[in-house]
């Protein structure tokens, strides 16, 4: 595919009216910013949904039910392997996903989890390297010296020196956001997606659009809380705006068995409501790649492996034990979470990364459930680049501007916190060393 700076042919479909053999399904309000009053937006939202899952002649609980069903299937065989001390999450070495030799059945794993360890993505000794890189790179600019503490309150930071360094253009950062091994893990899990229907390209499964986040350093012997179970999609916009109804249409039109959450169709294009932890990129996959090796036990990360669980949070607030005005507790300018009170079905399913070691990465589908296990006392390093997989598209292609803006002038992301710490540094990656993959990334012409 080649590789192009416009997008008129990626993902601008208009929305096509839902009918069943009753006729046209009842049309959804929909709010394409932030409403002025939540509590009534959603109250008006719910009656929507519920009257037009109704008018394709099946009832909410009937079309809960059938969610349901897949994912207490799914449930039931993950406590059963982690019962018996089995790891739930698909491994695939990176010199067969290079070679092409990835097997039937592991692919039918990555897609009945949605997660994913690339076992020697990197070598041990490129990442060891890189993390050596990164302490070289924030020392020799007193970063620690000049630390102002956290710029946002998504993740607390205890003592002097951060946790995650909020460190965007590093050379080593760089280098493995533009290297080939990087590429070919993207397209290789951007291309599990469905990203052409209806005539539509939704995404260039190809080409990556460079998202920049941060580093995350956790030295030995530190008791950290970990992170909550949430997901990081979006909030109430997944129910509110045209884009995202169109995206989960068959959850809402009485065609729930056909349901993909594989399917990029409408996710492509549409806004987001802002909020401090919004990621303005449509990515396939989250991830990052180890710069440290990291035991199983030592506070990693875990998800609830269960593609179509997304389905089940969708649908969730529509039952009639959840107040009018509550979303299962959803709201904007926070992360969505997954709780007990609403989603215990799907957190019995929450499991743990196996051991990894530097070089490996690590990667959940964008839509799935995820949390930071607490530690005490952690052995070892636990270092990690995140590296997402966020492919070209009309989304990303608009945040890309913001994104050559950071890097032409060493400045955080306009996702994160204004913190700036690197504009002066003077040995930030230089636009002199780009490839043509970083070039492509960043929307830059080809050198
Ligand atoms: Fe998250």
């Amino acid at each position: 595919m080649s590789v192009q700076t416009q997008s008129t042919d990626l993902g601008l479909a208009e929305p096509t009216p839902a009918t069943t053999q009753a006729g046209p399904l009842p049309p959804l309000p929909h709010w394409e910013s932030t409403p002025e009053n939540l509590g009534e937006a959603i109250r008006e939202v719910k009656a929507a949904l519920r009257a037009r899952i109704e008018a394709s002649g099946r009832t909410v609980q009937e079309v809960f039910a059938v969610i349901e069903a897949r994912v207490t299937e799914q449930v039931e065989a993950i406590e059963a392997a982690l019962a018996a001390g089995e790891n739930v999450w698909p491994v695939i070495d990176y010199a067969d996903i290079e070679s092409g030799t990835v097997t039937p059945d592991q692919l039918e794993a990555l897609h009945r989890r949605g997660c994913l360890v690339v076992r020697g993505h990197f070598p041990r000794e490129q990442a060891l390297a890189w993390d050596a890189g990164i302490v070289e790179y924030v020392e020799s600019n007193q970063f620690f010296e000049n630390y102002r503490g956290p710029g946002d309150d998504f993740f607390g930071t205890v003592g002097s020196k951060p946790e995650i360094y909020p460190i965007y253009w590093s050379p080593a950062q760089m280098q493995a956001r533009q290297s080939e091994r990087m590429a070919a893990v993207q397209a290789f899990l951007n291309a599990q997606w469905v990203s052409e229907s209806d005539g539509v390209q939704w995404f260039d499964p190809a080409r990556d659009s460079l998202y920049p986040d941060r580093i995350r350093r956790r030295p030995p012997g530190v008791d950290s809380a970990g992170l909550g179970s949430h997901l990081d999609p979006g909030t109430l916009d997944l129910w509110m705006t045209t884009a995202y109804q169109q995206a989960f249409r068959h959850l809402f039109d009485g065609t729930v068995e056909q349901y993909d959450p594989w399917d990029a169709a409408h996710r492509t294009a549409g806004p987001q409501y802002p909020g401090s932890t919004m990621c303005s990129a449509f990515r396939t996959f989250q991830g990052w790649t180890a710069l440290s090796d990291m035991d199983h036990d030592q506070g990693v990360l875990h998800t609830v492996p269960i593609p179509e669980a997304m389905g089940y949070l969708m649908l969730r607030p529509l039952l009639d034990d959840v107040a009018d005005d509550d979303m299962c507790g959803v709201t904007t300018g926070q992360v969505f979470p997954a709780t007990e009170t609403w989603h215990s079905l799907l957190l019995r399913a929450m499991a743990g990364i196996p051991d990894v070691r530097a070089g490996d990465s690590v990667w959940w589908l964008a839509d799935m459930i995820h949390s930071v296990a607490p530690v005490q006392d952690q052995q070892g390093w636990g270092n990690v680049m995140y590296i997402p997989a966020a492919p070209w598209c009309p989304r990303n292609e608009a945040y890309s501007e913001h994104v050559r803006e950071a890097f032409l002038t060493g400045s955080s992301p306009s996702d994160f916190p204004e913190e700036h710490y690197e504009r002066e540094w003077p040995n930030r990656f230089g636009a002199d060393e780009l490839n043509d993959t970083g070039r492509a990334g960043l929307g830059l012409p080809l050198g």
